[in-house]
């Protein structure tokens, strides 16, 4: 059995990617991770006592931790989770995000350089670096461009988006000049189990669930293109199995919704699953819009259809309704992370979040 070493695999995409590598027996997993505020080892609760299953917890930033691992697992690809991953909190403060994205993924980069060039040809040509990257670094689209191509210029618009393209571009320059094998995905926005409630999904279902304000920024008309974590999920493992070396591949869910209609129809999954008298859409506020707002982003998936033939196959409504029942019957990793610091993240980031009219945002 082959080994891969995951990072950031106790975050909402790695966790539910090491339990699917782990269920479908595709690889023995090294999951290395720091557990900053969105590391979570409840999240990993579906390969506890997996003996194929490795957690270390640490650095990507930390060389002799890396170089060790690799070492010592010797596996055969790096999938590469880890990051911080907020925009909101990149506005707060961007510096763990440059820490992190940009120099943790250099030191990584250096790691798997060092390793890869101990092993021998057939080896050394099987090795893949996966780099998990986002749509964001694309920038913004006015709403009648075409969706992101692989090929689209990179124009990051927030600290975040900003740190994953400085990785990114590392990723790409290793392969130019070392000729590691490396390989790029660009996904849109995930939802699906797991996911820290900070993210638009889990944190609308939490506050309908307590009856709360559902915080909308701004005139709430921003596009996002959604996929289910298991859809991206897949889509990593056939770039992994199949990818060309060098290359770069946009994931998405061709689901684009505004997010006033995504949060209408995540309402109307609660009205169903959880009855509460009055609409939960009577809870939405406008508040005040966050700085630099992208307005649309939108993902060309075509190149994942034409050269890995892998789509998306979970509808909007069947992932939305799937999302919205496991928070509702996961009460203790909920409470969990809550106690874990998410009450006083919500208290700095809304309080202080005047009503704003419903036509205020970005044109
Ligand atoms: P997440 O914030 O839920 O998880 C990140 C994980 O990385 C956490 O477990 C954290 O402890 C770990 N981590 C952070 N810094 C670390 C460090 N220095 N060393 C080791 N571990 C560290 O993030 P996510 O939503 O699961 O996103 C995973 C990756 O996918 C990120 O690279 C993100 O940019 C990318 N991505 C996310 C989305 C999305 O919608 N969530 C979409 C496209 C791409
Ligand atoms: P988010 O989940 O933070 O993902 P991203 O910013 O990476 O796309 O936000 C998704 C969209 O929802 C984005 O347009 C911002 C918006 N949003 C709100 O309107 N209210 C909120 O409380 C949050 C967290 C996000």
């Amino acid at each position: 059995m082959d080994t891969w070493l995951v990072t950031g695999g106790a975050g909402f995409i790695g966790s539910n990617f090491v339990s699917l590598a782990r269920k479908s027996g595709l690889a023995r997993i090294v999951n290395l991770d720091k557990l900053t505020y969105a590391g979570n080892l409840d999240s990993l609760d579906r390969v506890q006592g997996d003996p194929d299953h490795i957690f270390v917890q640490g650095d990507i930033g930390d060389r002799a931790l890396v170089a060790g691992l690799l070492a010592t697992y010797r596996p055969q690809a790096i999938i590469h989770f880890a990051a911080e991953s907020h925009v909101d909190r990149s506005i707060q403060d961007p510096t763990a995000f440059l820490t992190t994205n940009v120099l943790g993924t250099m030191v990584l980069l250096d790691g798997a350089l060092a390793y890869w060039r101990t092993l021998g040809p057939q080896a050394a040509q099987a090795f893949r670096f996966l780099q998990i990257s986002t749509d964001e670094v694309f920038g913004s689209l006015g709403p009648m461009d075409p969706p992101f191509t692989e090929t689209h210029p990179f124009a990051p618009n927030s600290p975040y988006a900003a740190s994953k393209a400085g990785a990114d571009h590392l990723v790409r320059a290793y392969h130019e000049t070392h000729g590691l094998p490396t390989l790029t995905t660009h996904c849109s926005n995930n939802y699906g189990p797991y996911q820290y409630p900070e993210k638009l999904i889990p944190l609308m279902i939490l506050n309908a669930r307590r009856k709360e304000a559902l915080p909308v920024y701004g005139d709430g008309r921003q596009v996002r293109d959604w996929l289910h974590v298991d859809d991206h999920c897949e889509a990593l493992c056939r770039v992994l199995a199949k990818g060309r070396p060098g290359s770069v591949y946009n994931i998405g869910g061709n689901c684009e919704r505004g997010n006033l209609d995504l949060i209408g129809e995540l309402c109307a999954a609660l009205d169903a699953l959880l009855p509460a008298g009055a609409p939960h859409k009577d809870l939405i506020k406008h508040v005040t819009d966050r700085p630099g707002h992208d307005r649309r982003y939108a993902i060309d998936a075509g190149k994942m259809k034409r050269e890995l033939g892998w789509e998306p196959r979970m509808t909007l409504a069947e992932g939305l309704k799937k999302t919205v029942d496991w928070y509702l019957g996961h009460d203790a990793w909920v409470d969990a992370v809550c106690a874990r610091g998410h009450a006083a993240w919500m208290e700095t980031q809304y309080a202080n979040r005047v009503a704003a009219p419903a036509g205020e945002g970005r044109a």
